[in-house]
């Protein structure tokens, strides 16, 4: 079976501020998990000469794959995170104080939730088709370098999870501080998929 590996970019500048959305680049601490992830692939992957690495189109991303080298990078507008719309650059806190309704509305039904001039995780599943239709035809390992919202529901295709448990599947983050203290092996194969 054919590896495809699912990781988080590394902590963003807006993580550190709780900033939902937007397109800040990773900060000192999401570059040492770039470095880290690049020792990772390039170990892991080191004789699979047609792997590939994909991205989103946001900086956070791109920025966590640029320490990867010798093999080709994609980069997929359909793995950038859930459009926020409206409350694209707020904190949650900000958005349970200004827009409560809107808060309570995801809150009941999150899967089907849609932010105001954005995307609910319906969306989102269903912009993933021409992904999955394409990692599905890869024959070498696949890196996907996503987001939260994106790698739920790319997890959940995989690993047949049904579709209402996908916005509360719990993706590993390579953001807290103590994840240094874990095995970073460890982490990223727990993302590991086979198909
Ligand atoms: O900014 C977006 C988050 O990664 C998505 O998380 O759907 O749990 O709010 P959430």
């Amino acid at each position: 079976p054919r590896p495809i590996l699912l990781t988080r970019h590394g902590e963003s500048r807006d993580n550190v501020r709780g900033r939902i959305g937007g397109d800040s680049g990773v900060s000192d601490t999401g570059e040492i998990y770039a470095k880290k992830l690049a020792n990772f692939v390039e170990k892991r992957l080191k004789n699979e000469r047609a792997a590939s690495i994909w991205t989103s189109t946001l900086q956070r991303t791109i920025m966590t794959a640029s320490s990867i080298v010798g093999f080709p990078k994609i980069q997929w507008r359909a793995l950038d995170e859930i459009n926020a719309g409206v409350c694209d650059g707020m904190t949650y806190e900000e958005i349970k104080k200004n827009m409560p309704e809107e808060y309570e509305s995801r809150k009941k039904d999150k899967l089907r939730y849609r932010y105001p001039r954005g995307e609910s995780y319906l969306d989102v599943i269903q912009r993933l088709e021409p992904v999955i239709i394409e990692l599905e035809r890869q024959r070498a390992p696949v890196v996907v370098i996503s987001h939260q919202a994106v790698l739920r529901a790319l997890y959940a295709y995989f690993a047949d999870r049904p579709l209402k448990e996908i916005p509360h599947i719990e993706i590993l983050v390579p953001l807290a501080r103590l994840a240094w203290d874990l095995d970073l092996e460890l982490l990223i194969a727990q993302l590991i998929v086979a198909i």
